[in-house]
């Protein structure tokens, strides 16, 4: 089956459980430029999972493009992607864990035919902070998996929540047996030897993780599902990795074909990071040395060395990238639309890597003469990581260039100085997710409702070319960027403060309508219309004053605000 057919079959399945099929959103989270991307089904849901009202109800599904980058360095293997489809459903405060899991019983055994031999699945087997989920177990064992296959497992492996705190709870995990042999006696579901593959899971989140570690209840209990498409895909067409389904297949065999060299990873490389900018640089992505930009540009930078190192000429890009987007216009027809930027955004980025190269060997060539007139013969670790991270020069290059120069490099302390800095990007996005995620509380929800204010005061004092381009609210502050040609002045700044301080001292009621996209835009509402048509929407009106679409929450009245 492909990966598309897949996707169909699921909206439909849950489409005829009750369920409102909404549109993906972008990889790139609207107007929240504290997240770099969009990592799972359920981030662009959370203020309905905290018990915001979803316009379209309390049953949703849909298809999600997702970009995880905690795992870049490992693509080339045999299961790694960045970017991934994850089919979702969600129930919000509405079915939980029986319904959820006969559905996910159902469409696997019975849209897919899967037969029940070759499923496991794992349950939460309870702490001090919530009890062992017997009651999974047993919607399991009704709807017809036995009991032996029934495993029990702690947090590590059986709950889930998105960075430190937010919406979490127990999850159930269905597992696919690969009928490989076991690796050892002990050989279950959380073992990573291969037998076992996860396809689904079903996250109960009723709980809210605080800050201090403490867990709360959320005012509704909810489903949180997530299906891994590629994964699933790979499985029903009895492939090994999903660089073998068809959404890769056509560039794979491309890459083999004019390759000089026989290397599988570099080909994986190649054609997952390919993808991935792909759908990055169709979301508005652009490289730059910052935030996601710079993943894109890592993303770039990695498939054009791993291209070099095939011995493909860099001037066949182009037609790398018409092939992937051929084998994924079915699936993302928006592609077809986007081709010529995708194309043109891509292969420049490739062309400054190219000079990067250059620029690198010449700094290479000067810590060389360096270390020579000092009479030494060995390139210090801070040499490789200055090119690695100054000018983005891979450290395998400068080992290359090392050895036909007869040096040596300090490799040991580069690995643990690359660690380190690893860890640090790393601790600083999971910050970011939280940032933007997961901080919904009154401070939040008032400076929300300030920035309608003051998207509207700009608009008054700067013009209406000056549309909100993000956002990041933290309980401390308020962040807004906004397009404006010119430096806003100091006199500017007033007018605006006074214009929002003015709205707030008229004690505007705050109401939320709901209403199709077309009504939105009739009646004058600011807002990104991203939506289908058809589509139902939330419209905050503030007084007189603002009209923005917008999925809340607000405060009830601009007197709670303060000054
Ligand atoms: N949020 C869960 C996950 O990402 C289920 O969708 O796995």
């Amino acid at each position: 089956m492909k990966a598309i057919e897949i996707r169909n079959k699921y909206l439909n399945f849950f489409k005829n459980h009750g369920h409102k099929v909404i549109k993906s959103a972008s990889l790139i989270p609207e107007n929240d430029p504290s997240v770099l991307f969009t990592t799972a089904g359920m981030h662009p849901l959370v203020p309905y999972l905290l018990g915001e009202k979803h316009p379209e109800g309390t049953r949703l599904t849909d298809y999600q493009k997702c970009l995880r980058t905690v795992d870049i360095d490992e693509v080339g293997d045999n299961r790694h992607l960045t970017y991934f489809e994850m089919l979702g459903n969600w129930s919000l405060g509405d079915y939980f864990k029986e319904e959820s899991i006969q559905m996910s019983f159902d469409f696997l055994t019975k849209e897919l035919n899967i037969p029940v031999s070759k499923l496991s699945v794992t349950c939460f087997g309870g702490d001090n902070d919530a009890p062992r989920d017997e009651i999974s177990a047993n919607c399991w064992k009704k709807a017809g998996i036995p009991e032996d296959r029934i495993y029990f497992f702690g947090k590590d492996d059986n709950w889930w929540i998105a960075g430190e705190e937010g919406p979490c709870g127990p999850d159930t995990e269905i597992f696919y047996d690969t009928g490989k042999e076991k690796c050892s006696e002990n050989c279950n579901p959380s073992c990573d030897c291969g037998k076992y593959v996860e396809i689904w899971n079903n996250v109960f989140m009723e709980y809210f993780k605080n800050s201090d570690g403490t867990y709360s209840k959320l005012k509704q209990k909810n489903v949180d599902t997530g299906l891994g498409l590629e994964r699933m895909a790979m499985l029903l067409q009895g492939k090994e990795t999903p660089f073998d389904i068809e959404l890769f297949k056509p560039v794979m065999d491309e890459l083999k074909e004019k390759s000089k060299i026989d290397d599988i990873n570099s080909r994986r490389i190649v054609a997952e990071h390919l993808r991935a900018s792909i759908m990055v640089v169709n979301d508005g992505g652009r490289p730059s040395n910052v935030d996601r930009g710079y993943i894109l540009r890592r993303l770039i930078r990695r498939m054009t060395r791993h291209l070099t190192k095939l011995g493909i000429e860099l001037e066949y890009l182009e037609s790398l990238i018409e092939i992937s987007i051929d084998s994924l216009k079915e699936m993302y027809p928006e592609l077809l639309e986007n081709k010529e930027i995708i194309k043109n955004v891509i292969v420049e980025e490739k062309n400054k890597f190219v000079k990067t190269l250059k620029n690198g060997e010449r700094e290479f060539e000067k810590a060389l003469n360096n270390i020579k007139s000092k009479g030494e013969n060995k390139i210090g670790a801070e040499v490789v990581f200055n090119l690695y991270e100054t000018y983005g020069f891979p450290p395998e290059m400068t080992v290359e260039l090392a050895k036909e120069n007869n040096v040596e490099v300090n490799l040991e302390d580069f690995d643990k100085m690359f660690k380190e800095h690893q860890e640090k990007s790393r601790m600083g996005n999971d910050k970011k997710f939280k940032g933007g995620l997961a901080e919904q509380n009154e401070m939040t929800i008032k400076y929300h409702t300030a920035t309608h204010l003051l998207h509207k005061a700009l608009q008054i004092v700067l013009g209406e070319h000056a549309v909100q381009k993000g956002s990041n609210i933290t309980s401390e502050r308020l962040r807004f960027d906004f397009a404006n040609p010119q430096k806003v002045t100091k006199e500017q700044l007033e007018q605006v403060e006074k214009i929002v301080n003015e709205q707030i001292q008229r004690k505007l009621d705050v109401v939320c309508e709901e209403m199709s996209l077309e009504e939105a835009k009739k009646s004058g509402a600011m807002g990104l219309f991203e939506s289908k048509y058809g589509e139902k929407v939330k419209v905050y009106t503030i007084g007189d004053f603002s009209k923005e679409i917008c999925g809340g929450p607000h405060v009830k009245n601009t007197s709670e605000l303060g000054t």
